[in-house]
């Protein structure tokens, strides 16, 4: 069983000409991707990548992954965009809900936490506090080796693990994932001899997630890996042909890209289980930093159903007419709960005895879907059987495969990101990094207005 993509629920808003005269278009990007002739060619490592990772690496992950399994209550892990959203979704997706609360005697792997995704000092103080007395490693990844939050959340932090158990002990719980020759960061581990896993050099940060970036932190959480990479490695076969009649995930950038042209310009992705909360984060980052540029790109966003049908749900029935929405669902939810009918019928609720949650669930959705398509606005889905290790590595390389087809269906260039740059410039001259002076008098001036 593949993942299935359901675009009934929007085909209203799409001519038979316009699906149509996607064919040539696709064909072409599916040419560029593959043929590696299109724009940032050089990050497109990922293609491959379940079937050509480096076997010895991966094996040492899974060694290094059961060595802090065993001597660590909480694993650290600091990264901020794509060097860290795609294990958090992981984590997220297949694990307990509440993990990190479990007690001992349901979770024998470790606690996980994050830092260095943001730059606020409440949450670090508070994540010491939580930290103290424990046995904590730390898994610091970024590619460059230069970003700034993770940059500061490692040096605090590994300040932090030194005075507490000295330099040569500290040593020994500093995981580096990092480029594989360049960047400071890979300059510190070697010098203190830290162990450390490659960011492949022809894999960009959102498109790491099935590197040792999340393979990592996903198999110390105890997530089968094998599994979740045959589930990619699948993935890769069912979407190599160019024919979008055939194609799922080439459908799913086609019609993304006709709905834009049409005056869509927001794309919620939408789901009905909290544990898909980061998977959607994980997808914003994939779709925003890759296709917002040169002016143009769908904005992605994200609701989480029913809570925010209470919120966002009125302006998405109702707003302007310039949303799609995107459900991702899962067939069967790994437990249901069955409503039992309870005495007397005070909260008129008898006519769900004998139904479970999920059977609500899924009425909520299908009723969702039809009044929001009845309120103009087209529902593509995207249904997974079961929320596994396998499907998610399936689900991961269908939206990498179908941002690489529609970034080229754009016109834009899907792996770089030159929007990013201007706040870091901002940011590293007002705090007056050395070269940027004459920039920081410049903003000074304009921040006194
Ligand atoms: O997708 C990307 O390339 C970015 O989101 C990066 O992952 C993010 O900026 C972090 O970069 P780095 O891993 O170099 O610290």
């Amino acid at each position: 069983q593949a993942i299935r993509f359901d675009y009934s629920h929007a085909r209203a808003f799409v001519q038979s000409d316009e699906w149509e005269k996607l064919a040539k278009p696709i064909f072409q990007a599916h040419e560029m991707l593959h043929k590696r002739t299109g724009p940032g060619s050089n990050y497109l490592g990922w293609i491959d990548w379940p079937v050509q990772y480096d076997r010895a690496e991966y094996t040492r992950i899974k060694r290094i992954a059961a060595r802090i399994q065993a001597d660590s209550d909480v694993l650290l892990i600091i990264g901020i965009g794509g060097s860290c959203l795609g294990a958090k979704a992981a984590l997220d997706f297949l694990n307990h809900s509440f993990y990190n609360l479990l007690p001992a005697s349901k979770r024998s792997t470790p606690e996980i936490h994050f830092v260095g995704n943001n730059i606020s000092p409440v949450y670090l103080a508070h994540l010491m506090e939580v930290l103290e007395g424990k046995r904590v490693s730390i898994n610091v990844i970024s590619k460059s080796g230069t970003t700034l939050e993770p940059a500061i959340a490692f040096r605090l932090f590994r300040d932090w693990l030194e005075k507490r158990l000295g330099r040569e002990e500290a040593r020994k719980r500093i995981y580096v994932t990092t480029d594989k020759a360049r960047g400071a960061l890979r300059k510190l581990a070697e010098c203190e001899g830290y162990e450390t896993f490659v960011i492949p050099e022809d894999i960009g940060g959102r498109f790491s997630v099935l590197t040792p970036v999340g393979l990592l932190p996903i198999a110390v959480s105890g997530v089968d890996i094998d599994a979740l990479l045959q589930g990619a490695a699948d993935a890769r076969m069912n979407y190599l042909v160019p024919d979008i009649e055939e194609n799922p995930c080439y459908q799913y950038a086609g019609i993304r890209n006709i709905l834009y042209g049409k005056g869509k310009q927001v794309e919620v992705v939408v789901n009905y289980e909290p544990r898909f909360r980061s998977f959607a984060e994980w997808w914003k980052q994939l779709f925003g930093e890759s296709e917002g540029k040169d002016g143009k790109g769908l904005f992605p966003a994200s609701a989480e159903f029913s809570a925010d049908l209470h919120s966002l749900g009125q302006y998405i029935q109702d707003g302007v007419r310039l949303l799609f929405e995107t459900v991702i669902s899962v067939k069967r939810p790994a437990i249901d709960v069955r409503i039992q009918p309870e005495g007397e019928e005070v909260d008129g609720l008898h006519f769900l005895s004998g139904k479970t949650m999920n059977d609500v669930n899924q009425k909520a959705f299908a009723g969702t879907m039809l009044a929001h398509v009845d309120g103009g606005v087209p529902n593509l889905v995207v249904e997974i059987p079961e929320a596994t290790a396998y499907y998610l590595g399936g689900l991961f390389y269908f939206f990498q495969k179908a941002c690489g087809i529609s970034g080229y269906l754009l016109g834009i260039n899907p792996f770089d990101q030159p929007g990013v740059e201007a706040y870091k410039a901002n940011m590293l001259a007002l705090l007056g990094k050395p070269g940027y002076e004459l920039q920081k008098a410049e903003l000074e001036v304009r921040l006194r207005g």
